[in-house]
């Protein structure tokens, strides 16, 4: 199963766009998670006590562990993200700290290192943006944190960039990018 986890924010979102072809290049059963229109929230000290509790009390059905189990579950994790203010939508952040769970994504060995626990080989990360594109404080976050605590061991970066530049033909670079999508996967 190919988990979406889709956080563009505007309604006829191109990174949408772009992420829907990859999903039709991979040819699998896709499920998708808008992580917009879910009840999802950061953590704040009320949250990270409860789940903690659950945690040092076994209670691991606790829907608390719903977004973890299922990223944890993934063949393949497919990430949707319009280029902000040279990251991401805050909502993906508080994406990744719900289901940054230890015992459930990861758990730390005898030395304290994170290990993962998560069956998905590959993340494939989508994005565009309005100029250049850089990847230090979004996509290499990702990348990291994927690699070091959930032990994805491959990540994929599509990005169409320059959309909004006044030169640039948003169609033909998006064609484009899907078209190249053989050589990017
Ligand atoms: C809140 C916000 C912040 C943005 N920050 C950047 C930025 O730092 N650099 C950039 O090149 N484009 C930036 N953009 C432009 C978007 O990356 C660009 O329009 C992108 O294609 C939007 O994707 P979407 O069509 O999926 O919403 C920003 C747009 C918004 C709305």
């Amino acid at each position: 199963m190919v988990l979406y986890v889709n956080s563009c924010v505007r309604s006829n979102s191109r990174t949408d766009r772009l992420a829907r072809a990859v999903l039709s290049h991979l040819k699998e059963d896709v499920v998708e998670l808008r992580i917009g229109s879910e009840e999802m929230k950061p953590l704040d000290e009320e949250a990270v006590d409860y789940r903690n509790q659950c945690i040092e009390e076994g209670r691991m059905t606790d829907p608390v562990f719903f977004y973890a189990k299922q990223f944890a579950a993934a063949d393949t994790i497919v990430m949707s993200a319009p280029f902000w203010d040279f990251s991401f939508p805050a909502i993906l952040k508080t994406y990744i700290e719900n289901i940054s769970v230890p015992g459930v994504t990861f758990h730390y060995d005898d030395q304290g290192i994170p290990r993962g626990m998560c069956k998905a080989k590959r993340i494939i990360y989508v994005s565009t943006s309005g100029g250049p594109f850089f990847p230090e404080y979004g996509y290499d976050y990702i990348r990291a944190i994927a690699h070091d605590q959930f032990g994805i061991e491959d990540a994929c970066l599509v990005v169409a960039e320059r959309l909004d530049l006044p030169e640039t033909d948003v169609e033909k670079t998006l064609e484009e990018t899907i078209r190249d999508l053989d050589h990017i996967l």
